[in-house]
């Protein structure tokens, strides 16, 4: 079975730490809280313990792991070398929500790379995270501690849902603050191109590296045409996701149209929108307990609803959602690139440009 130990997000107990430390170092598998989503933390060098991660969170041995160490120091044995760039975007951005992708060293297993020759590390910020790596002193592969192919864990709850008794012990320290994946850069080769977008921004990234790109997702303007990667399912809830994008007040007549249309045909309808739309959305019937309305924050506030977007689409699983509609939410810069970028992953092609 697994446990769960409660600790403090800020100050966590010493005890708890080197309990879910020593568990780690010994092939076990752990999850804690990151800044951005919860982590399955297993020992990056123990082949069999990786394996086992693998098995039990349902992952295909082919998408490679993130190595989460203490700090820029403990990338040596892991790398082949450090670029430059590399060295300038720590010195920034750890510890914090940014990966960067290095060329690897002999050191790291191929259950972790996947057979590339190149090694995700990231250094995360939150206290949790931090005291548990430092404590267990290894090298520490953590893929979010999700069953794979459903949204990341923003709270514990969330994992126990997913992996209990699948795994040895979740650090329950309260909900994470990002809610979306790190960004992940790849410096292992040609031009830095930022192959997961996150809440490391590319306009931050731009400020020390004025060369990077963006890839993964399609560029804003552009998504009639998804890249290969967008029609792979992905951070999805069960219920088939439709995502609205264009022009807002389209959007949400184009939302509320279809809403009706499934309402028609019997089904429960879960919406994903936000504050601003309440008023607009209220049409479709407050009372009606076939539609199954998530206002998840602000227009304007696009780190509230990234906080939030992983726990609704759960939220409405869990409360029997047949559909979910989510109008697109701004995604011209910053974090609004992430939760697009998830958002259409989610809805794996059903995304209508109004
Ligand atoms: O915020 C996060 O990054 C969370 C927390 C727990 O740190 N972790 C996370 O891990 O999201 P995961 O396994 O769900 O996503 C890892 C991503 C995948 O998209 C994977 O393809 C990419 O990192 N990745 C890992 N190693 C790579 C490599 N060598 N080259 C390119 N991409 C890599
Ligand atoms: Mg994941």
């Amino acid at each position: 079975m697994t446990d769960v130990i409660r600790v403090s997000p800020d100050n966590p107990d010493p005890a708890a730490i080197a309990r879910a430390a020593e568990c780690l170092r010994a092939g076990g598998l752990v999850a804690f809280p990151t800044e951005t989503v919860y982590g399955l933390g297993v020992h990056a060098l123990d082949r069999a313990a990786l394996r086992r991660l693998f098995a039990a969170k349902q992952r295909p041995a082919t998408d490679p792991l993130i190595v989460h160490v203490a700090a820029f120091e403990s990338l040596g044995p892991l790398v082949a070398s450090v670029p430059d760039a590399a060295r300038a975007l720590a010195s920034r951005f750890w510890p914090g929500p940014l990966t960067l992708v290095l060329p690897r060293s002999a050191a790291v297993p191929d259950e972790v790379t996947a057979g590339l020759p190149s090694v995700a590390i990231r250094v995360p910020s939150h206290p949790v995270a931090r005291a548990l790596i430092a404590a267990a002193g290894i090298p520490v592969a953590a893929p979010s501690a999700n069953l794979f192919s459903r949204p990341s864990p923003t709270q514990a709850s969330h994992v126990l849902e997913d992996l209990n008794g699948r795994i040895d012990l979740i650090v329950d320290g309260g909900p994470t603050t990002i809610g979306v994946e790190s960004t992940v850069l790849d410096l292992s080769r040609g031009t830095p191109t930022v192959l997961r977008p996150g809440a490391v921004t590319i306009e931050m990234l731009r400020e020390i590296l004025p060369r990077v790109e963006l890839s993964g997702s399609p560029p804003t303007g552009d998504a009639r045409m998804p890249s290969p990667g967008m029609l792979e399912k992905h951070y999805s809830p069960r219920a088939p996701l439709t995502l609205f994008e264009g022009r807002a007040n389209a959007v949400l007549q184009a939302l509320i149209t279809a809403a009706r249309a499934a309402r028609a045909e019997g089904k429960v309808v879960g919406i994903i929108a936000a504050d601003d739309d309440h008023g607009a959305l209220t049409t479709l019937g407050e009372r009606d307990p076939r539609v199954l309305l998530r206002t998840i924050g602000a227009e304007a506030a696009v780190e509230t609803i990234a906080s939030r977007l992983y726990a609704s689409l759960r939220e409405l699983d869990a409360a029997g959602a047949d559909v979910i509609l989510v109008r697109g939410f701004p995604a011209e810069h910053g974090l609004g690139v992430a939760v697009q970028d998830r958002l259409r992953r989610a809805a794996a092609g059903r995304i209508v440009i109004v």
